[in-house]
């Protein structure tokens, strides 16, 4: 990534993570675990067969092919600011035979897109890495047609639950979320959402939580997808500190009577 992109990127620098073939899995994992419920969230929304789609920081592209899936005789776009990602989702798109997706290198920040053209765009766990939302929602609105539908979904700490009570879960959430927001994020992104496309002229706002659960994606998976990956935005001396809270973490996990969930948040407006 060059340097400009880099610090574009906020929080979320694919390739400068410590474990990124770990990441790459967990971002395929993350996009198929909750399918059944991402596809409701679409429909909810108003993704609809023929629709012309951009999926803005696409990252991997599974989520995009998915999306081409779903729009039938549509198309779909997906941009990303990193390279590596732009290159596995070509892979992807090629070994899933997804023949009306695209994949473009682009920025948030600065969209070579024409003005008023789709009819839907998807913002997918990007939002909590971006220093200027309300600069990357301002040129959503541009290439979004007149009533098009942008759908942006992402997480909220504050919605983020382990019982039994576990002081080490608590500790590692409030510690990484502090992290990533030492490298420009914010984990509370999901319940500001329906104020900043409010303030940003999107109409008709609505925000929807649907919850994750422990239940529905087993323990494992759970702490895997939802709070493993947190490590990544802790100093070097943090994380070796946060190991015996993540054993902690691991061994609370494991009770039969443990249960956890996070709220993901999918708000929506239209142009
Ligand atoms: C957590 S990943 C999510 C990827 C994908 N949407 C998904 O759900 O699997 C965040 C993505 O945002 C991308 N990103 C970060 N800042 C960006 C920017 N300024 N413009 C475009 N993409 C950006 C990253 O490269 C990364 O692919």
């Amino acid at each position: 990534m060059s340097t400009e992109s880099l610090a574009d990127a906020g929080s979320y620098k694919f390739g400068k993570f410590e474990k990124n073939a770990e990441e790459l899995a967990r971002l395929k994992l993350q996009a198929t675990i909750a399918m059944d419920m991402e596809r409701e969230a679409w429909k909810n929304a108003g993704l609809k067969s023929g629709m012309n789609v951009l999926d803005i920081a696409c990252g991997p592209g599974f989520t995009a092919c998915e999306l081409a899936r779903t729009v039938g005789n549509g198309t779909v776009t997906g941009v990303d600011i990193n390279e590596e990602l732009i290159f596995t989702a070509h892979q992807a798109k090629v070994s899933e035979k997804v023949n009306n997706v695209s994949f473009f290198l682009g920025n948030i920040y600065n969209l070579d897109l024409p003005e008023n053209a789709f009819d839907f765009v998807y913002a997918r766990f990007v939002f909590q890495h971006l220093e200027k939302p309300e600069l990357a929602l301002s040129n959503i609105r541009k290439v979004l047609k007149p009533g098009g539908v942008l759908c942006v979904l992402d997480i909220d700490d504050n919605w983020t639950s382990f019982a039994p009570e576990s002081d080490a879960f608590v500790k590692f959430i409030r510690k990484s979320g502090a992290g990533q927001k030492r490298k420009g994020g914010n984990r509370l992104i999901g319940s500001q959402l329906f104020g900043l496309l409010s303030k940003a002229g999107y109409q008709n706002v609505s925000s929807r939580i649907y919850p994750l659960t422990t239940e529905t994606l087993g323990v494992k998976m759970f702490l895997g997808v939802a709070v493993l990956f947190r490590m990544e935005f802790l100093s070097k001396l943090q994380k070796l500190l946060a190991l015996p809270q993540l054993r902690k973490i691991k061994k609370a996990a494991e009770a039969p009577d443990a249960w956890g969930a996070t709220g993901v948040f999918v708000t929506t407006g239209t142009k």
